[in-house]
């Protein structure tokens, strides 16, 4: 088969290392990928946003199947797109129709369907700039921390958590006057949960699922998660508090009332259901569902994953999930986030990347690099993901911390207290 993929940070590099381990792949293609990708397949400069620009790549060199990584393609409607066309109608998608994508790209229309199906979630109201007053006077009776969320994609920064109410009503107002421009024409408020996170991975046809590993991710900038809220600074995989009788309940009353869900309102749905949830007191609630994988989780999941990951993609297209097993590595994986200094704010690029040649024992996914002139530099705030193994996620985490080190570029910075909470 030929395969493309489409996005470049290091979820799509560990995409592009596991795909390529699959005998069932003939040429690999990642658009646009990055400088680890390279060692994969052919990066290609293609925008996954641009449709056009995809389908005639994908006409032209018979792609056969496209693995969505971002969520921006998914919830502008690729797979429709794709799908509708009768020169590529027969590429098997891995990501949600348009609709299925919703469940990402507008929170108003998943409380919703959580309400539908009776998913535990945080008690929510929506509003408008209509209903503004409304939606101040909810506020007032409402205890703080309050919890506003734009309803459309705002880059992981339209969730706003606040202390007071009188700020928190600002901030309503400000939001509905366009701080994350149309993502915020409609603000869902919602009841805050006090719990842990954790994060659940579900590969669905839409009518059967299997449940990948479970994984936490990090994502404050500063050690004891402080500070600003990232893309994510590292991950563990599995979650020692996630234990089986947590797991039961998270099947029975939230992934199995979702995969109905999407039956029932037949939603068009081959591909991965990210669950974000939350234990409090050993109850699970839903904080959000993505419509793909998690970065940087995808980097301690794929690892774990013993399956042929293309062989598994071929399932959700012919019927066949059903009788595939799940087979998981029974190591634990933890993954440091290297970033450029000055991430999440603003941050240079174009730094030179040295010391790879050192690492022993770990594994290295590229997130933000680039190859000029035969040397690696960083291209974005998330440089490079070190995934190791080890009988428990601190046994993993000191591998990869020692590897954390050798790799090097100026400004560099990490957290090297990832799972310090478990
Ligand atoms: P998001 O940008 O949607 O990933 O949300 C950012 C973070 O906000 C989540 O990872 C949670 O830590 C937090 N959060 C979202 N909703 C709630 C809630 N209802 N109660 C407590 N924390 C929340
Ligand atoms: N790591 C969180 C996300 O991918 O949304």
């Amino acid at each position: 088969m030929n395969i493309l993929i489409l996005g470049g940070g290091g979820r799509e590099h560990a995409f592009s290392w596991k795909i390529n381990q699959s005998a069932l792949c003939q040429q690999l293609f990642i658009a646009p990928g990055n400088a680890g990708t390279a060692s994969c397949g052919t990066n290609i400069d293609l925008n996954p946003n641009d449709f056009d620009q995809i389908k005639a790549f994908a006409i032209a060199q018979k792609i056969t199947m496209i693995v969505v990584g971002p969520e921006a393609p998914l919830v502008k409607g690729i797979y429709n797109f794709l799908k509708n066309d009768p020169q590529t109608k027969d590429i098997i998608i891995i990501g949600p129709s348009k609709e299925g994508a919703m469940l990402e790209g507008s929170k108003a229309y998943a409380k919703k369907f959580m309400q539908d199906f009776n998913i535990p979630t945080a008690a929510y109201q929506e509003f408008t700039t209509e209903t503004l007053q409304k939606g101040l006077a909810f506020i007032d009776t409402q205890q703080p921390p309050i919890v506003l969320k734009a309803d459309g994609l705002a880059a992981g920064k339209g969730v706003l958590i606040l202390d007071d109410k009188e700020k928190a009503k600002e901030e309503l107002k400000s939001m509905l006057n366009g701080k994350f421009g149309d993502a915020s024409t409609t603000v869902v408020i919602e009841a805050f949960l006090d719990g842990i996170e954790f994060s659940v991975f579900v590969l669905t046809d839409g009518k059967d699922y299997k449940v990948l590993p479970i994984a936490k991710d990090y994502k404050r900038i500063g050690e004891g998660d402080k500070g600003l809220n990232t893309g994510g600074m590292g991950a563990v995989s599995p979650v020692a508090f996630v234990d089986a009788t947590l797991m039961k309940k998270v099947d029975e009353r939230i992934i199995q009332p979702t995969i109905r869900g999407l039956k029932e309102k037949e939603i068009i749905y081959k591909g991965f259901v990210f669950i974000g949830l939350i234990s409090v007191k050993n109850e699970p609630y839903v904080i959000e569902y993505n419509c793909r994988m998690g970065d940087p989780e995808t980097e301690v999941v794929l690892p774990r994953l013993k399956n042929d990951l293309v062989d598994l993609f071929l399932r959700l297209d012919n019927g066949t999930l059903k009788s595939s097993t799940i087979d998981i590595d029974e190591r634990a994986a933890t993954t440091i986030m290297l970033v450029s200094g000055g991430y999440p704010e603003a941050y240079e690029k174009g730094k030179a990347i040295a010391g790879f040649e050192q690492v022993e024992d770990s594994i290295i996914f590229h997130a933000g690099t680039k190859t000029v002139d035969n040397t690696i530099l960083t291209n974005g705030g998330r440089v490079i993901a070190v995934t190791s193994y080890g009988k428990d996620f601190k046994e993993a985490l000191i591998t990869s911390n020692k590897n954390a080190h050798l790799i090097d570029f100026e400004g560099k910075y990490f957290r090297k207290d990832i799972g310090f909470d478990l």
